[in-house]
């Protein structure tokens, strides 16, 4: 039985790899080994990585793609992804190849509103609250202006604060609930030093307040911060072409292909058990531009997937109709990113792929990013109402499977070759690398 460590983050990182080598690894010289390998040989680099966070022992790689011949709004763009799943990067392309020659994507962004709250408790008159709210507004939003007025340069700021009366979900409930702009940044840091500053402005003032009892006065600040549910931060991103146009392999026809993309949505549109993999499919495209860019994947997913059950239920976040002989497939949803700020200037790999997408504002990012999403899902749906998802997946995943059972570079080719022309499931794939090698 291993015991706790005090003072873990004190030590070197030397010391905190010989530590969990030693009590939690089989193999410990091994383990020692691997994470000093995966240490880049740049020594600056190395600590730039491991000052991001608390206790770095070593790097954690992801392969990083590009997704090239993406046409959005006329312009041209190679999407960079940082993602593990093997197929992803192959079926973006593909669907951006595909639409490229069919008008590209259309996209708009629709809002680009954050949210943060002061949550706190209040057991007074709920009137002379209002009336005190009404008096505290201006100065709650002055009193925050040593935060604001970089921001306001920027044509950022505080939008709105407004109380809310939640005492009918939670006894003596009531938020501030603040609005923001933040322009090209996430915003997250600036939203929540200025929710911190309305909570102790808040607090401060009723204290003072005249009107108020002595319990009124003490109003109890439960935590002030930023929503990552952001429905009015919302990107539009389409295609279109006319049914015939859509000619598909493996299709009988373009009429049956578009009417199927249309039944599949709509039983993602019904079905929450189809909807969440459905989601998941368009999150592969999402989150890999997201990781790609140095923005936050975990506030990212926890937003969209708030926005797919914003009716009561789970569903699907595209939409697809056939309308006057045309094919349009869309998707709405809520994206709070940032080109500025947070790792965008820190981490090389993040600089270059912002770079590569010709240093876009928060605004221009929503808008590939939504795009990254739809084309992977158009690419899984094409895939999953023709050949079914196995074929392209597993040909993606076959050297995967060939790296596992130790196939040298001979063995790969030979057998990259033989699955072109074969269903490539695991056990073919066993099967046939252990004839060659017999
Ligand atoms: C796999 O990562 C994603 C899919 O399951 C998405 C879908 O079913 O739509 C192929």
């Amino acid at each position: 039985m291993v015991s706790p460590i005090e003072g873990f983050s004190k030590l070197t990182k030397e010391e905190k790899i010989d530590w969990i080598s030693e009590n939690y690894t089989q193999d410990k010289d091994a383990s020692k080994v691997l994470l000093k390998r995966y240490w880049n040989d740049d020594g600056d680099l190395q600590k730039l990585h491991d000052e991001f966070i608390e206790n770095t022992i070593s790097n954690y790689y992801l392969p990083f793609g590009i997704a090239p011949n993406f046409l959005i709004n006329d312009k041209l763009y190679a999407i960079p992804m940082a993602i593990e799943e093997s197929s992803v990067v192959a079926a973006a392309s593909k669907a951006a190849k595909f639409w490229l020659e069919r008008g590209g994507f259309k996209t708009v962004v629709l809002g680009t509103e954050k949210i943060g709250q002061v949550h706190f408790m209040y057991s007074g008159d709920v009137e002379k609250l209002e009336s005190f709210f009404r008096e505290v507004k201006p100065k709650l939003i002055e009193a925050a202006t040593s935060i604001t007025k970089n921001m306001e340069k920027r044509g950022g700021g505080i939008t709105d604060i407004v109380l809310k009366n939640k005492s009918s979900k939670l006894d003596n409930y009531f938020q501030l609930h603040c609005t923001f702009e933040t322009r090209d940044a996430m915003g997250a840091n600036f939203i929540n030093s200025c929710l911190e500053q309305f909570a102790t402005t808040l607090k401060e003032e009723a204290r003072l307040h005249t009107d108020f009892s002595k319990e009124e006065k003490d109003i109890e600040i439960v935590m002030s911060i930023l929503s990552n549910y952001v429905p009015n931060c919302l990107v539009r991103a389409e295609v279109s072409c006319s049914v015939e146009d859509l000619q598909i392999a493996g299709s009988t026809s373009s009429q049956e292909f578009a009417e199927k993309m249309v039944q599949a949505v709509a039983i993602a549109k019904v079905e929450p058990h189809r909807a969440v993999t459905h989601n998941k499919g368009i999150m592969n495209g999402i989150d890999a531009v997201i990781l790609a860019t140095g923005n936050d994947f975990r506030a990212v997913e926890a937003g969209i997937h708030a926005y797919a059950a914003r009716e009561g239920s789970y569903t699907s976040l595209t939409d697809a109709r056939i309308e006057n002989g045309n094919f349009k497939f869309w998707m709405e949803i809520p994206l709070a990113l940032g080109t500025v700020g947070g790792l965008t200037s820190l981490h090389p790999l993040v600089k270059l792929a912002l770079e590569i997408l010709q240093e876009p504002s928060a605004e221009e990012l929503m808008q590939i990013v939504a795009v990254a999403g739809l084309a992977q899902n158009f690419a899984a749906l094409r895939s999953l109402v023709t050949t079914g998802i196995q074929e392209g997946h597993m040909k993606m995943h076959l050297l995967n499977i060939l790296n596992q059972l130790g196939a040298n570079e001979a063995e790969k080719k030979t057998l990259v070759e033989h699955f072109k022309k074969n269903a490539a499931t695991h056990s073919a794939v066993v099967e046939a690398f252990e004839n060659l090698r017999n």
